[in-house]
């Protein structure tokens, strides 16, 4: 915890007034929402959006001003966790089922600032099984297709059920193992129908933070 904690606080240093900021969801986003509410309430002024009904309800308990995505155009900031990083800042994410969301604000942030503590780092991508969503509709067949890009798929289950994003489709944890060339992989998986996103993010992040155990942080450049 408290190296998710030490990453999420340094990087909402780069928050300043006035600024439209995307908030991330996951256990170290939790805390880059606890520490933006905090500086809210000693007067920063701010807009946000969130990435999944969690961190949209965490903003609002904690008097975060929400914007709606109709007012902005672009938001300046996303602060955001992630299951994986690679040396090429490419990242597995949607380990908390939000990769839709998220992606559709990381596309649209000016910065990407990725907070994560040491255990995300990775040489290659793919131990983390890769949480692809796709539509209910006809899932059974888009997991085959899934299957036959190479890994051993999933449906996600929550409580004996399959698990139901906030956009109300499945999870399908895809276990690569290791993923060679993650573009390509991502290309491959988005052409299949009833795919609705993956979580692999291309060269999105902005910024990584890693947290350490000690409390140490450091930002790779
Ligand atoms: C949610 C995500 C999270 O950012 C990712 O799962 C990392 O979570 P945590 O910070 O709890 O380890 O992508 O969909």
């Amino acid at each position: 915890m408290e190296a998710k904690k030490a990453a999420a606080e340094l990087a909402i240093d780069a928050i300043q007034d006035g600024m439209i900021v995307g908030l991330g969801t996951g256990s170290t986003a939790y805390w880059a929402i606890q520490g933006i509410g905090a500086r809210v309430q000693n007067g920063l002024r701010i807009q946000a959006v969130a990435t999944s009904v969690v961190s949209e309800n965490l903003a609002k308990e904690l008097g975060i001003p929400l914007i709606p995505f109709a007012d902005i155009s672009e938001i300046d900031v996303t602060i955001d966790g992630a299951d994986e990083v690679d040396q090429a800042w490419h990242l597995i994410k949607g380990g908390g089922g939000a990769l839709l969301r998220e992606k559709i604000v990381a596309y649209s942030s000016k910065k990407l600032i990725i907070v994560v503590d040491e255990s995300k780092i990775v040489q290659r991508l793919g131990a983390f099984p890769l949480p692809v969503e796709v539509v209910k509709f006809g899932y059974e067949l888009t997991v085959n297709k899934l299957r036959a890009l190479g890994c051993e798929p999933k449906v996600r289950v929550s409580e004996g059920n399959p698990y139901v994003t906030d956009n109300g489709n499945y999870i399908v944890d895809c276990h690569f193992k290791s993923i060679s060339n993650p573009a390509e992989l991502h290309q491959a998986i988005n052409g299949i129908p009833g795919v609705v996103e993956n979580g692999l993010f291309i060269g999105m992040a902005s910024q990584v933070i890693v947290g350490y155990k000690n409390g140490s942080v450091v930002r790779p450049a």
